[in-house]
């Protein structure tokens, strides 16, 4: 019976994602059921014996973890080839085109890069092979939050590869380090090169930039019991304040066409004061003419707010229809190793999962910030989770957008987020 229930909510929630992406009206009713993968975990032991070679898809791979870890994979393995495909610009493209290859049960990619927020929609669809024993195995050393992004009814579908979570990288000749985004916003309108370069684009990081700012005005999204609680005077307030900031120069309007790495090559031309990136954004701009100008600083709190930020990353999940889990399993045991963990952050600037490497010394004299990013990860809080949460974070962006481009009144936005996250919230 509930197996019978669950099938049924699956398939509703796929054609209501899909009704909802197309912008129609159409009831659910159907199509798309799910491909089942409600086999045992996989062995942790099996990357023992494993041979022949795997293909990781994800991402745009701008820190270059992705190829350098499936390099260093194949190198040290000996028996298992791994190489990297990308398959999307943006964690939106990268998502459609997992959800295409699974959806059409394609054994292209054994391992699939996933978004922290891909976790409930994946595994509800059976497309994931349960990790539930290697996560098990590896769970002392892990950071806890990132073990729960993986986490799905009671199992663990992924291993976490590294965590993610904002940073204010400022200009030290130009602009203070910023106490509040009260502070950061009056400091970047005092001339156009102070201004603040961050993800203004209509698509996931857009949720992610006006969540950092909501969590710390003490606003949310759901409350604990699932409830949408968008509806509220701190929505309304951090509105204003960035339509305010477009408005008085704090932040240009390109920056509404800005995905990360944009953002990243705008703040390199010398041109702004602050931007608002993650941390492998450290070792590009190390490496570009911004060397030695810039500091690094956690995200500032709300004025009269508490410190928070919105929790990141990036998983290792194996595909229902890899034909070689085994080569999967071993590159995770790879990616995963406290070994391999140090070479997250020193080779390319990303969070590492393992707790222990942010107080290596090898870590800190790669990474700096080593200390404080591990307390903007702990601090982090986790975006709703949902296996309809795709279509939740589209009704936060699409709405913040036509706010900040000005096609709607703060007011308007407000009621159709918390109308359109009802409703997706009712789908599943
Ligand atoms: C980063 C984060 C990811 C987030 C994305 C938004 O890749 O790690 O969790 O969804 O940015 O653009």
């Amino acid at each position: 019976m509930k197996a019978f229930i669950s099938a049924g909510r699956r398939r509703l929630a796929l054609s209501a994602a899909a009704a909802v992406m197309a912008g129609s009206m159409l009831t659910a009713c159907g199509g798309g059921a799910a491909t089942q993968n409600n086999g045992p975990a996989v062995d942790p032991a099996a990357g023992k014996d494993a041979s022949g070679s795997i293909n990781v898809c994800g991402g745009k791979d701008a820190s270059g973890i992705y190829k350098g870890t499936a390099e260093a994979f194949t190198k040290a393995n000996g028996k298992v080839t791994a190489k990297y495909t990308e398959i999307g610009a943006t964690t939106d493209e990268a998502r459609t085109q997992a959800v295409q290859r699974l959806e059409g049960k394609s054994d292209e990619c054994d391992i699939f890069l996933t978004d922290v927020i891909w976790t409930s929609e994946f595994a509800s669809q059976g497309w994931l092979v349960d990790q539930s024993k290697l996560v098990e195995a590896n769970k002392d050393r892990l950071i806890p939050s990132t073990v729960e992004t993986t986490k799905y009814e009671d199992k663990y579908w992924a291993s976490p590869f590294f965590t993610n979570a904002g940073l204010i990288y400022y200009q030290k000749d130009k602009v203070a380090k910023p106490e509040t985004w009260q502070q950061l916003y009056a400091e970047a309108a005092k001339a156009p090169g102070n201004s603040f370069v961050y993800q203004g684009k209509q698509y996931e990081g857009l949720t992610v930039n006006f969540l950092e700012m909501l969590y710390s005005a003490g606003g949310e999204v759901l409350d604990s019991n699932g409830e949408v609680k968008i509806d509220s005077p701190q929505t309304r307030e951090v509105l204003d304040f960035m339509v305010k900031g477009l408005k008085d120069g704090s932040a240009d309007r390109a920056v509404l066409t800005y995905n990360e790495d944009p953002a990243r090559l705008a703040y390199e031309s010398g041109e702004d004061g602050y931007q608002r990136n993650w941390p492998h954004v450290y070792r590009l701009l190390n490496e570009s003419a911004l060397k030695g100008t810039f500091g690094v600083a956690p995200l500032p709190t709300w004025e009269g707010g508490k410190a928070s930020g919105v929790l990141g990353g990036w998983n290792l999940a194996i595909s229902a229809h890899s034909k070689n889990q085994a080569g999967a399993v071993a590159f995770i045991d790879f990616a995963t190793t406290p070994e391999w963990q140090k070479h997250v952050a020193m080779d390319f600037s990303q969070a590492p999962v393992n707790e222990a490497a942010y107080s290596d010394p090898v870590v800190l004299a790669k990474m700096p910030f080593a200390k404080e990013l591990l307390a903007s990860v702990k601090g982090a809080k986790p975006r709703p989770i949902s296996p309809v949460y795709p279509q939740i974070s589209q009704a936060v962006y699409k709405n913040v957008y036509a706010v900040l481009s000005g096609t709607a009144s703060t007011e308007d936005a407000v009621k159709n987020m918390a109308e359109e996250i009802t409703a997706a919230k009712k789908s599943f």
